[in-house]
């Protein structure tokens, strides 16, 4: 098993490159068929074109969102493992542990194109994706290197080979990992994308919408709003801005400035993840912004769902949220922080508090709820992360 998903992780950048100028095959739940590969399209791993739709579809609506949050446990265990600082690392983070994905991109690899689901996943450096014959691979649908023209094996001494999955987890479809690692898949295609590209995450509630991810700098806005990136070393996968208040309503609450402080030191600091759902936020900030959000509610009745602590059960009106980046002001619609079940009589504060110890403790994350239906454009050469309101679902 191991040998052939290791040809197929280590072949995945040349087929990337070849599969340029091919790629018109269309699968069933193609909506689009101009697509070239350089442009994909993004869906929910609940969406109705998702093989991997779990079961918890069935759900109740406070179920589906209690597994969203045990889902996002197991993404922040993860996020820690890749701190450089390994004595910090949980022990019981498995090295071969699975992880659900929350965004799926319709991948054309191979020459003709082969179409695969991956995982999407904006803080991994790896890319894997299995392989036709390999043993122990549970995924439905596999890459089949015999049918690719493009498909070349790498030596054992390659550079590429010292990329370890240590610690690593896998969704078994497979991974599209956009982190800004020295050996990513990023760094690696640098001539290629130069190390650019923009994604839209549709809405979880949009099933039946696809979003988008554009690789390379050629198809991407320039009327966006944008803040410097920064590469914190203790954490060199993340894309780190620099978040400095949050206003609620009409307030900018009153937050220690070390909450929200970058420090590569500690990889202390705020960034933008695709695989969580729910902002996190360090303790003092995530308080403080919810003693506002709560006072705006006024004699609303408070309660609770698993770790958001932040609902109710009645007709709320919901003040606006901004996030101020360093030289970016980002107001977000509800839909970006407010999480309401089916009927609309239920609403939760989509956002949780950090853990009280640990690197993550440290550590704001922009979570994909946070980030629907705006553009989320990663410009490395220029050190930008930009952001645009675009309803992509
Ligand atoms: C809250 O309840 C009190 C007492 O019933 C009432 O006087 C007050 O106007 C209410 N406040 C809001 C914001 O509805
Ligand atoms: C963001 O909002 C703050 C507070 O209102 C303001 O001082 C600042 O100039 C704004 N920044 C930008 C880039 O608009």
């Amino acid at each position: 098993m191991k040998t052939t998903s290791l040809k197929c992780l280590f072949s995945l950048i040349a087929i990337l490159i070849f599969s340029l100028a091919n790629g018109q095959h269309a699968p069933k739940c193609d909506i689009e068929e101009d697509q070239s590969s350089s442009d994909l399209k993004i869906i929910h791993v609940n969406s109705p074109c998702s093989p991997l739709r779990p079961k918890t579809l069935t759900l109740s609506w406070e179920h589906t969102v209690l597994h969203m949050q045990s889902n996002d446990k197991a993404r922040l265990r993860y996020l820690s493992t890749l701190s450089t600082d390994r004595s910090s690392v949980p022990i019981t983070s498995g090295r071969w542990s699975t992880q659900n994905p929350t965004y799926v991109v319709q991948a054309k690899l191979g020459t003709p194109a082969q179409t695969l689901l991956v995982a999407l996943d904006t803080c991994n450096d790896v890319a894997w994706i299995p392989c036709s014959g390999c043993v122990g691979c549970s995924s439905a649908v596999n890459y089949d290197p015999v049918k690719s023209s493009t498909f070349k094996n790498l030596a054992c001494g390659a550079p590429q080979c010292k990329q370890k999955a240590t610690g690593s987890s896998f969704p078994t479809q497979g991974l599209l990992g956009l982190g800004r690692g020295p050996l990513s898949l990023l760094s690696q295609t640098n001539s290629l994308y130069k190390s650019t590209f923009s994604y839209c995450l549709p809405s979880h509630k949009s099933l039946t919408f696809a979003g988008s991810l554009w690789l390379g700098p050629n198809k991407q806005p320039h009327k966006i709003k944008t803040t410097p990136l920064l590469r914190n070393p203790k954490r060199p996968s993340f894309y780190y801005v620099n978040l400095l208040a949050i206003r609620v309503g009409k307030r900018i609450v009153k937050i220690p400035p070390s909450a929200f402080a970058f420090d590569p030191n500690t990889g202390a600091g705020t960034v933008f993840d695709s695989g969580t759902t729910f902002t996190q936020l360090v303790k003092p900030a995530y308080i403080a912004v919810r003693d506002e959000f709560r006072r705006l509610m006024g004699n609303a009745t408070l309660s609770s769902l698993g770790g958001l602590d932040t609902c109710y059960y009645e007709h709320i009106t919901v003040p606006t949220v901004t996030f101020l980046f360093s030289g970016m002001n980002v107001t977000y619609p509800q839909y970006n922080f407010i999480i309401r079940s089916t009927q609309g009589t239920t609403a939760c504060l989509a956002m949780m508090a950090a853990p009280d110890s640990g690197v993550n403790s440290v550590l704001n994350v922009i979570a994909s709820f946070q980030q629907q239906n705006n553009r989320i454009l990663i410009d490395v050469p220029n050190s930008k992360l930009g952001i645009r309101h675009e309803p992509c679902s």
